[in-house]
């Protein structure tokens, strides 16, 4: 007998050790419903305005070396449809980035020329992944690249290597300032061959005035887009597009705090562009770990070098903000625009300005006197839900 339930006692706990056993690896498979064994790609969006230092942020993922990075290819949906408005080409939009996320870059047959090399791409040099191992040999995977040495010797390359390139990643990420709307994209939420993240990069619309001013020809047909002028370019100067800007960013925060449908629960973050230029480190760290992405070290000294003026000869804007003149730099339209002016812009955008942490300034004492900050820390808004 006693035997026996020695017996028992080991087949007993023979049982339990192989449930567990089995339900440790039920539930690592169901950790990663839609792939057999590959770890699930990740693809995000990052959702910004025009001079908002997206193209910042969008080098920040581009040179990392788990990424495939695109810089606005809704850009060629713009250009070849500028007599729609914004609304009419977000599906066209949203399409294109799907078929994108997907490394399907047939998509681009309907903008581009049949015969075309990876050159075609708008922007294509501002990747890293264009730039480097499987899409240009000249460079390594790992490399940090160099967009002028890019041009150079990468430009020629058979259009197919972008495709190519794109399905060895497991990250692909996009930066579109071409969406108004959360709700467009609801489809590609729900879509189960994609795990999209949403990265909503905001900056103070003042500052925002005062870069736009400065590029203002580049953006007349956009603008016109965006005001639905049928094709007529259009300068911004009683701030419609503005307006409309503003109005999009409240609507895509309330939407996703206040009225948080399920699908979108941890797949949205709203990042300010003051706070990155205050502690990259910080900023870049938790944009990274929303993203699943590991911080290397090659990675944090470049961004370490990049962000103390020791740049890498780039003339983009962003590169040239070190984090010793970073306030200065993000203070610079207090001294540019006018009190008017920035009285104009603070009405068409004060709901926007409220709910992102941008206080209103009322006087113009208020405006020349340096020691008042207008924009509140980030401590009391805590963009992540
Ligand atoms: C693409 O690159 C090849 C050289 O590899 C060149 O002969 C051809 O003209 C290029 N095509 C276009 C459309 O730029
Ligand atoms: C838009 O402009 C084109 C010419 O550029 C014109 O043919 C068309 O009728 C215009 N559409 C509207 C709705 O005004
Ligand atoms: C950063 O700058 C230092 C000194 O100029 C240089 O040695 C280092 O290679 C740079 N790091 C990267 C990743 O570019
Ligand atoms: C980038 O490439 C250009 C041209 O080849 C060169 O002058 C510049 O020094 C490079 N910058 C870095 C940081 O390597
Ligand atoms: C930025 O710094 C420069 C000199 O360091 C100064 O002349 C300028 O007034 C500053 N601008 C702002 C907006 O603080």
């Amino acid at each position: 007998m006693a035997r026996l339930r020695v017996i028992n006692v080991v087949v007993a706990g023979f049982f339990v050790f192989q449930t567990i056993f089995l339900l440790l690896i039920y539930s690592k498979h169901t950790v990663l419903p839609y792939t057999d064994t590959k770890p699930e790609k990740v693809h995000l969006l990052i959702i910004s305005s025009w001079r908002s230092g997206s193209s910042f942020i969008g080098q920040i993922f581009s040179q990392h070396p788990d990424v495939f990075y695109l810089m606005e290819p809704a850009w060629h949906v713009w250009v070849a449809m500028f007599q729609n408005s914004a609304k009419v080409l977000h599906m066209a939009v949203r399409d294109l980035i799907r078929s994108v996320f997907l490394c399907d870059m047939s998509v681009f047959d309907a903008y581009l020329p049949e015969r075309r090399n990876v050159s075609a791409l708008f922007q294509w040099a501002v990747s890293r992944a264009l730039c480097t191992y499987p899409a240009c040999s000249y460079f390594a995977r790992d490399d940090i690249a160099n967009e002028t040495s890019c041009k150079t010797v990468c430009g020629k390359n058979p259009f197919s290597k972008v495709e190519e390139s794109c399905n060895t990643y497991s990250h692909v990420v996009l930066k579109e300032v071409r969406f108004f709307d959360i709700k467009v994209l609801y489809p590609l939420l729900t879509d189960p061959s994609l795990n999209l993240k949403i990265l909503h990069l905001v900056r103070d619309p003042r500052a925002v005035v005062k870069s736009r001013e400065q590029s203002m020809k580049a953006l007349t047909r956009d603008n016109g887009i965006v005001l639905n002028t049928n094709g007529t370019k259009v300068d911004d100067v009683r701030f419609d597009v503005m307006r409309e800007i503003c109005r999009s960013h409240v609507q895509m925060y309330e939407t996703a705090i206040d009225k948080t449908p399920s699908f979108l629960k941890d797949r949205y973050m709203l990042v300010r562009y003051e706070d990155v230029v205050k502690d990259p480190l910080r900023e870049i760290t938790q944009m990274y770990e929303f993203a699943n992405l590991k911080l290397t070290t090659k990675l944090k000294s470049w961004i370490y070098n990049i962000t103390h003026g020791k740049s890498s000869g780039s003339k983009r804007d962003a590169f040239k903000t070190t984090s010793r003149d970073a306030a200065n730099v993000s203070q610079a339209w207090r001294s540019v625009l006018s009190f008017k002016k920035i009285q104009e812009i603070q009405s068409v955008c004060k709901a926007a300005m409220n709910l992102l942490g941008y206080q209103l300034i009322d006087t113009e004492e208020e405006q020349k006197d340096m020691t008042m900050d207008f924009v509140l820390p980030r401590k009391q808004y805590d963009f992540r839900w």
